[in-house]
């Protein structure tokens, strides 16, 4: 949650270009209010609004260094005075931060006392006042940096800048440095795509560390780059890291939203899934056999893909998995031992949720298997063993492309422990091949669909089996991008009550598939009887349905299908209702808050 994109150049950069287009990048990360600052002269020129960034631009202006974010509010409202970045009293030292300083209060009181006065209802501020502070005192800008990240609580990435100086650290919230060897620039961002039109090589900031960037004197080649354990003040090595994506995959091209894009684009994420290292997965299919006690924990969207995980390991491994969400782990830390493998199931690695259950569960000497999009994220490196989704930069809000990705990837396991590893990789690839249809044959009917559900103020979902997590996420998808209440039930369960719900009219999506049809429908039956608007999702139409998206019959990979029409109607319903669907109200891409 928040943005940050800063850069150190030797020849000079337009801070519009560079800034501005950096925090569009960044946007999915926080859109509730935006800002940066440039040295101009020896004051800082600040600028802030409230809102999206949106088609902004400023004049084209060259700096040597500059700062940016682009805010998902914690402490204090949505305004221009709460905007990053913020200032030292004295105007000198520039912040931006993203996460949460839980002891700001304390250390605000201290500073107050001191005689600084405040001009914002951040926890933020806090950080420019104590650097300032420390050089009150007489210390340079870097350890009056390193001094007040020692003073901070809670997870942060923090980048500050004083004159010709940028320094970043981290603890818990993400932080990666871009380097541009050939140009002589250094970027500083949250994430690689606010950058990755310069450079593809990386430096990925750990915990408890801090990068300066700062003038090279002599020979003044090129700005330095010094990394520092900030606690204990020692120099540490870094080693740079190329990154596979490319910007064509982190632009939206020809499509009017990167949601419409990213649900395309799983024509080939899905197979790009299961192109995995099969050393790896064999090692993986060990550990799974030899675990006393398997957990797959995830949040929102990659927590159905775990729910999906239960079905597909029974049924096709014939072994019991336990699934628990991330936020809830930490209440089964006593049942975790030694012999424990827990699969983290997550497209950012930076859900803070998740990273503190894998805390937890490391504690207790358990084993970690990630299931993760975002190579260098905090998960990849908490983990004994990382399964890349491949999927490429997924911008939009909602998960799409990463939800199938991460079902492929646990169908292809589930084989795998089954000893039948190249035939599940064929059945998903089969199954991969079904997806150009699905969403070229459906898109026209989905549209239409929409129409008729736009004004609804509920849609219920239902499905049997691995058809059950499909509906949760259908049901996940509609609400948060459209905002039209949904909800998604196994089949059996809304006579236990939600049926209680439909009326005349009433819409109700029933997944079904040739294992669950029966069942399914006699619960689809029930919901008509009472008036229900039925739309079915199968691969066979049926006289019950008032509305059929056909998706083809993929046995064992039926999951990994079933959900792209429901994805492609949240969209329309979205578009039709004036939504932003790559930026939904209230949400940010990577929630790294507790
Ligand atoms: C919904 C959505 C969220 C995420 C959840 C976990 O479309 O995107 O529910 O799935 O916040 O995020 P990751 O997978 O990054 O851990």
């Amino acid at each position: 949650m928040c943005g940050i994109i800063a850069f150190k150049s030797l020849n000079g950069l337009d801070v519009n270009e560079i800034i501005v287009k950096g925090l569009k990048r960044l946007e999915y990360r926080g859109y509730d209010s935006f800002g940066f600052a440039y040295p101009s002269g020896s004051e800082v020129e600040i600028m802030k609004k409230v809102g999206k960034i949106g088609d902004f631009s400023s004049e084209p202006v060259i700096a040597k260094i500059a700062i940016g974010h682009t805010r998902w509010a914690t402490h204090g409202k949505v305004s221009e005075a709460n905007a990053h970045p913020h200032l030292s009293q004295n105007n000198k030292v520039v912040v931006v931060h993203n996460g949460i300083i839980e002891n700001f209060q304390e250390l605000k009181d201290f500073l107050v006392k001191k005689g600084y006065a405040f001009r914002s209802e951040t926890d933020t501020e806090v950080i420019p006042q104590y650097m300032q502070f420390f050089m009150d005192s007489g210390k340079d800008f870097k350890e009056a940096c390193r001094l007040a990240f020692n003073k901070i609580e809670g997870s942060f990435a923090v980048v500050a800048m004083n004159n010709n100086e940028l320094v970043g650290a981290r603890n818990g919230s993400p932080l990666v440095l871009g380097v541009d060897e050939k140009n002589k620039n250094y970027f500083l961002a949250s994430d690689v795509p606010a950058f990755l039109e310069f450079t593809n090589k990386v430096i990925y900031i750990d915990d408890g560390e801090m990068a300066v960037l700062k003038e090279n004197s002599s020979p003044k080649t090129s700005p330095k780059a010094e990394f520092f354990d900030y606690a204990a003040g020692s120099p540490v090595k870094k080693q740079i890291v190329e990154i596979k994506w490319n910007i064509e995959q982190a632009e939206k091209g020809d499509y009017e939203h990167f949601m419409m894009k990213e649900i395309d684009e799983q024509k080939f994420t899905i197979k790009a899934a299961v192109q995995q290292d099969k050393n790896l997965i064999q090692k993986i299919t060990d550990e799974i056999n030899n675990a006393f006690g398997v957990f797959f924990i995830g949040a929102g969207t990659s927590y159905h893909a775990c729910l999906a995980a239960s079905y597909l390991f029974s049924h096709i491994a014939k072994r019991h998995i336990n699934v628990v969400l991330a936020s809830e782990f930490p209440n089964y830390e006593e049942f975790l031992t030694e012999k424990t493998l827990v699969f983290a199931v997550s497209q950012s690695g930076e859900t803070a949720d998740l990273l503190e259950a894998i805390k937890s569960a490391k504690r207790k000497g358990a084993k970690i298997v990630s299931i993760v999009n975002v190579m260098g994220s905090t998960l990849t490196r908490l983990s004994d063993y990382n399964i890349m989704m491949n999927a490429g930069p997924e911008i939009c809000v909602l998960s799409t492309k990463s939800y199938t990705s991460q079902l492929a990837i646990i169908t292809m396991l589930a084989y795998s422990c089954a000893g039948k590893l190249e035939e599940g990789k064929q059945i998903i690839s089969k199954a991969a091949k079904f997806v150009p249809e699905i969403i070229d044959d459906n898109k026209k009917n989905l549209k239409e669909l929409a129409m008729r559900l736009k004004d609804r103020h509920d849609i219920f979902l239902i499905g049997r089996n691995s058809d059950f997590p499909t509906a949760l996420e259908g049901a996940l998808k509609i609400k948060e991008v459209s905002y039209i209440h949904a909800e998604g039930f196994a089949g059996g369960e809304l006579k236990h009550g939600t049926i209680a719900l439909i009326e005349e009219g009433t819409p109700a999506i029933i997944i079904s598939d040739s294992r669950t049809r029966k069942q399914t429908l006699s619960n689809a039956m029930e919901i008509k009887a009472r008036g229900g608007f039925i739309i079915g999702v199968d691969s066979e139409n049926n006289e019950i349905f008032d509305y059929f998206i056909k998706v083809p019959e993929a046995g064992a990979a039926n999951s990994i299908l079933m959900i792209i029409p429901i994805q492609i109607l949240a969209y329309y319903l979205a578009v039709l209702r004036n939504c932003d669907p790559d930026k939904p109200r209230n949400l940010a891409k990577s929630v790294t808050v507790k």
